[in-house]
């Protein structure tokens, strides 16, 4: 068996397309859908994802604004801008990137965000809703990774899914979603003893660990859907999943590649999210 390798970026280009057209529609209702993106210090991957971001904004006509500010800003000022955000009336979307500097509290901002601008669905209410099956923001990486795997035709319902990784931004709510979609799901982390007996009893396997080729053929059961979530540097510099792609290839029923899997889906969501709050304003 050789993997069909599920391409991120064409099933992004699919949607963006169908977003831009929601975009379309709220302008000529007189609403600009707007994305605040909060970047603090200059921690080089993040200007990268901001900027990222910021353009994937700009190429579908939403209006965007990227506030940076000094890494030595205190958390009182950090909160001062986020409220700020929160009242105004052309941002429909906050997203303060993550990690900030350790004196500032991360919890302490993120619920400092409006849960109805929380377009990264990181704000305890969204986290709770989503648990609790109410109309929440979802995190913008398992929410595309369930797209992805909906337009692969992937059978969710019954599946075993294991997640090796537990963070609040995929791991924790990639399950909830999972869960959402009727597949049984077990959670695997850096203290899980014997991670390969978990993984080979995977038929979906979502690796976020950030731990550069962690999973290999002897991980993965014949067959199996691997997602790709890590975005980790080797020795040259190269960029790599969690996954050892090659070793699995010929294994695996399916897989994404790093980059061109997660990373687009992950940036199409955050359109999509933002998108959703600004419709409110036409109901
Ligand atoms: N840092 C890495 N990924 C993310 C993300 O999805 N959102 C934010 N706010 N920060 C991040």
């Amino acid at each position: 068996m050789t993997a069909a390798i599920i391409d991120g970026k064409k099933i992004s280009e699919e949607i963006r397309s169908s977003i831009k057209k929601r975009v379309d529609l709220l302008k000529e209702n007189g609403v600009t859908p707007g994305l605040a993106v909060v970047l603090v210090g200059d921690n080089q991957a993040s200007k990268t994802y901001v900027s990222m971001k910021q353009k994937a904004c700009e190429k579908i006509g939403m209006h965007s604004v990227l506030i940076t500010l000094d890494s030595g800003l205190t958390q009182e000022e950090l909160l001062e801008k986020v409220d700020e955000l929160n009242h105004d009336s052309s941002i429909h979307g906050i997203l303060v990137q993550l990690p900030l500097p350790s004196h500032i509290d991360e919890l302490t901002v993120i619920e400092a965000i409006n849960p109805s601008k929380d377009v990264d669905g990181f704000h305890p209410i969204n986290a709770g809703r989503l648990m609790t099956g109410g109309d929440a923001f979802v995190p913008c990486t398992p929410y595309g990774i369930i797209e992805m795997l909906k337009h692969q035709d992937v059978e969710l319902s019954g599946k075993h899914a294991v997640i090796v990784g537990r963070s609040n931004i995929v791991g924790k709510p990639m399950g909830q979603l999972l869960l959402k979609e009727h597949a049984t799901v077990t959670y695997c982390h850096s203290r899980t003893k014997d991670l390969a007996y978990h993984t080979r009893q995977a038929d979906i396997l979502i690796a976020a660990v950030g731990v550069i080729k962690l999973i290999t053929a002897d991980h993965i059961k014949e067959g199996v859907v691997i997602i790709d979530v890590g975005m980790n540097r080797d020795e040259n510099g190269k960029l790599c999943g969690d996954v050892d792609f090659e070793d699995c290839l010929q294994k695996a029923a399916a897989i994404t590649p790093v980059p061109g899997g997660v990373g687009p889906m992950t940036i199409t969501m955050l359109l999509a999210n933002t998108v959703q709050s600004a419709e409110r304003f036409l109901s």
